[in-house]
C-alpha cells in the first residue's frame, strides 16, 4: 500500500518539513493536485511548486492535473520532476495521444475519473495506463467526504483489470482517513491519497503512520 499525502492540506509555507515529515511517517508518493479554476472549481499550482518539492524530497511526485487542456502543460510538468501524472478522462478529447507522450517522456501515465464517470469510458485506455485514478469526491477542494459508492467502483475495476490480464495500479482519492482507509484497500486500492488525513492534524509524520496502520 502506497500512502501518497496531497499537499493540498499542508502548511505550503512549510512545504519542504510538511513533506520530509510525511515521508518520516511513510509516505510513497507525494499527490499535488493542480487545478485551473475551469475544469475544477479552485486555483492551485502548477510545475514551479513541482520543481521546489523535487528539490524538497526523493519520493516520486504524483501529478493529478484537474485542468483544461492538460496536453499543453504535459511536459512542463514532467521537466518539473513529475514522475506521475494524471489526467482527467473527462477534460481531454485526445487522451490516448497524450498518454503516449507521457510514456514516451518516461513518466508514469495515469487516467483519473470523477465520481459520476462510469469505468465503461476506460475500456479502450486502460491497457496503456500505468494506473487508474478514482476519485472518492468531485474535485476541488481537501477536506470532503468519501464517497460511499466508490468502494463497489473499486471492486468492479479490480475485476476488469484482473480479467484482462492488464498492469494498471488502482489509485483512490478524496475523504479518505483511518476510519476508511482498510476498505478501500481491501476493494482494491493500492495507492491512497491523503489530503486532510496526512496534513490536517499538525503531524503529518504520525498521522502517515496511523494511515499506514489502519490498513493492515
Ligand atoms: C480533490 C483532490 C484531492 C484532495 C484530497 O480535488 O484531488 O487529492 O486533495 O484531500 P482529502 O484527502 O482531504 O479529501
Ligand atoms: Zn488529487
Amino acid at each position: 500500500m502506497i500512502i501518497a499525502p496531497s499537499i493540498l492540506a499542508a502548511d505550503l509555507g512549510r512545504l519542504a518539513q510538511e513533506v520530509a515529515a510525511a515521508e518520516r511517517g511513510g509516505a510513497g508518493a507525494v499527490h499535488v493536485d493542480v487545478m485551473d479554476g475551469h475544469f475544477a472549481p479552485n486555483l492551485t499550482l502548477g510545475p514551479a511548486v513541482v520543481e521546489a518539492l523535487r528539490r524538497a524530497t526523493r519520493l516520486p511526485i504524483d501529478c493529478h492535473l484537474m485542468i483544461e487542456q492538460a496536453d499543453r502543460y504535459l511536459d512542463a510538468f514532467v521537466d518539473a520532476g513529475a514522475g506521475w501524472v494524471s489526467l482527467h478522462i473527462e477534460a481531454l478529447p485526445h487522451l490516448q495521444r497524450a498518454v503516449a507522450h507521457l510514456v514516451r517522456r518516461g513518466a508514469r501515465a495515469g487516467v483519473a475519473l470523477n465520481p459520476s464517470t462510469p469505468l465503461a469510458a476506460i475500456e479502450e485506455i486502460l491497457p496503456e495506463v500505468d494506473y487508474v485514478l478514482v476519485m472518492s469526491v468531485n474535485p476541488g477542494f481537501a477536506g470532503q467526504t468519501f464517497l460511499p459508492g466508490t468502494l463497489d467502483k473499486l471492486r468492479r475495476l479490480r475485476t476488469l483489470i484482473g480479467s484482462r490480464g492488464l498492469r494498471a495500479q488502482i489509485e483512490v482519492d478524496g475523504g479518505i482517513n483511518a476510519s476508511n482507509i482498510r476498505s478501500v484497500a481491501e476493494a482494491g486500492a493500492e495507492i491512497v491519497v491523503a489530503g486532510a488525513a496526512a496534513f490536517g492534524t499538525g503531524d503529518p509524520e504520525a498521522a502517515v503512520s496511523g494511515l499506514l496502520g489502519a490498513c493492515r
